[in-house]
C-alpha cells in the first residue's frame, strides 16, 4: 500500500521525550520518504472536531528548541474513553465512530499513537473498529507498559526523584529527621524502587509489596543503634495503601479523584508509632515536565525513527518497545493485556535488599 500522510498524536498524561518522538517521526517521514505529517491536537479528542483538529508538520518547526522541551506541543488528555465519553450533560456517549470518521476525512494511511497502555488500549480497539492503520511508541512516567525495557519519560522522572532525594538529605541530616517522599507511578512502583536505590533512601515502599510498621520501626532503630545515625529517607510510591489496604486518594478542584496522600499518611504514622519527626514532600507532577534526559531522548528519537519504518513496512497493530539494547517492535495484542509492574523477585528488588535497604516487609 502506498503512503502518503501519516498522523500522529499523544495521549494519556504527558512527560519529557514527548516532543522528541514528534521530531523524530516527522524527520524520518518527510527526509527518509517524503510523506505529509499531520500533528493530531489533545490525542482522539482532535480527531472528534470538525474540522479535525491538527495541523501539518514541516521540518522548519523543529529547527528551535523542541528536542529540549517539556510537554506536547500537540497537547494530550489522559480523560474521556471515546468508547464511555463524559458529555456536557452529564451523559455518556460511545464517540468511537466519530474518531473513526475524523481519520478518514484526513485521509491518512496510517497513525502513529505515542501512549501509555490504557491509551494504546483505546487506539487499538479503534482501528480495529475501523480498520485504522495503527503502529504504537510506548511512553509513561510509570514504566509500566509491558515488552519493552523503557518508555519516554521514565529515567526523567526518575532523575527527578532522586535529584529530590539528593536535596532532601542534607535537610534531613540537618534536623534529625524522617523525611517522606511520595512519588507518582500509579499501580507501579518503577519510579520509587529505581530513584529510591540511586538516591540512598533507608525505606522503599511500592504497591506490590505490602509493609508493615513494624518493620519500619525496625529499620529506623536498628540504623539508630548500629550506625549511629538519626536522619532518614522514606520513598513511597503513591499507589502503595494504607497499612489496613485502603488506596489514598486526592480529588482535583475539577472533581477529578487520582492517587495521592499516601506520603502524608505514612509521614504521621512514623511520627505517631515511632515518635520520629518527620517532613513529607509529594512530587507530583513535576516528574511529568523539564527536560527530557539524553536516554530520553535517545528513546523517543529510536522510537520515533522506528514506528515510521514499520509504517514504511506495512507493520501494523504493533508497538516498539526497547529490549536487550535494541529497538524490537511487538504486537499490540500483547501489551494491552497487563501492565509491567515490579516483579518483587527481580533484580532491582535484590540489589534493593542487597543494600539493607527496607521494602516494608
Ligand atoms: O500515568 C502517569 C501519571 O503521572 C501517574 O503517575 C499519576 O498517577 C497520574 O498520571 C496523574 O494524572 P493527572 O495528570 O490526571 O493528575
Amino acid at each position: 500500500m502506498a503512503i502518503e500522510r501519516i498522523g500522529i498524536l499523544t495521549s494519556g498524561g504527558d512527560c519529557a521525550g514527548l516532543n522528541a518522538v514528534i521530531r523524530a517521526v516527522v524527520h524520518r517521514a518527510i527526509q527518509g520518504y517524503g510523506w505529509q505529517v499531520f500533528g493530531i491536537h489533545e490525542g482522539t479528542r482532535g480527531f472528534m472536531k470538525r474540522p479535525v483538529a491538527c495541523e501539518e508538520l514541516h521540518l522548519g518547526i523543529f529547527t528551535g528548541n523542541i528536542l529540549r522541551m517539556g510537554g506536547t506541543i500537540l497537547g494530550t488528555t489522559n480523560e474521556g474513553d471515546p468508547f464511555d465519553f463524559p458529555m456536557p450533560d452529564g451523559t455518556r456517549q460511545d464517540r468511537s465512530e466519530e474518531i473513526i470518521e475524523g481519520y478518514r476525512q484526513l485521509g491518512l494511511d496510517a497513525l502513529i499513537a505515542v501512549g501509555g497502555d490504557g491509551s494504546l488500549a483505546i487506539l487499538r480497539r479503534l482501528a480495529q473498529q475501523g480498520g485504522l492503520n495503527l503502529v504504537g511508541i510506548p511512553k509513561t512516567i510509570d514504566n509500566d507498559v509491558p515488552f519493552t525495557e523503557n518508555s519516554i519519560g521514565y529515567i526523567t522522572a526518575v532523575n527527578v526523584a532522586t535529584e529530590a532525594l539528593d536535596r532532601l538529605q542534607p535537610t534531613a541530616m540537618s534536623h534529625s529527621r524522617v523525611m517522606v517522599l511520595e512519588v507518582m507511578g500509579r499501580e507501579a512502583g518503577h519510579i520509587a524502587l529505581n530513584s529510591g536505590i540511586a538516591g540512598g533512601a533507608d525505606v522503599i515502599l511500592i504497591p506490590e509489596i505490602p509493609y508493615s510498621l513494624d518493620k519500619i520501626r525496625n529499620k529506623i532503630e536498628g540504623v539508630k543503634r548500629e550506625q549511629g545515625r538519626n536522619f532518614f529517607l522514606v520513598v513511597v510510591a503513591e499507589g502503595v495503601m494504607t497499612e489496613s489496604g485502603v488506596p489514598v486518594t486526592v480529588t482535583d478542584a475539577d472533581g477529578h479523584k487520582r492517587l495521592g496522600g499516601i506520603g502524608h499518611h505514612l509521614g504521621r504514622r512514623i511520627a505517631e508509632e515511632i515518635g520520629a519527626q518527620t517532613r513529607v514532600t509529594v512530587l507530583g507532577h513535576t516528574q511529568r515536565g523539564g527536560s527530557p534526559t539524553p536516554q530520553d531522548r535517545l528513546f523517543a528519537s529510536a522510537f520515533g525513527v522506528r514506528a515510521v519504518d514499520m509504517v514504511a513496512e506495512g507493520k501494523f497493530d504493533r508497538m516498539v518497545a526497547w529490549s536487550n539494547r535494541d529497538c524490537i517492535d511487538v504486537p499490540l495484542a500483547d501489551v494491552v493485556t497487563q501492565p509491567h509492574n515490579v516483579d518483587p523477585n527481580g533484580p532491582v528488588v535484590r540489589t534493593a535488599r542487597g543494600l539493607g535497604i527496607c521494602l516494608g516487609n
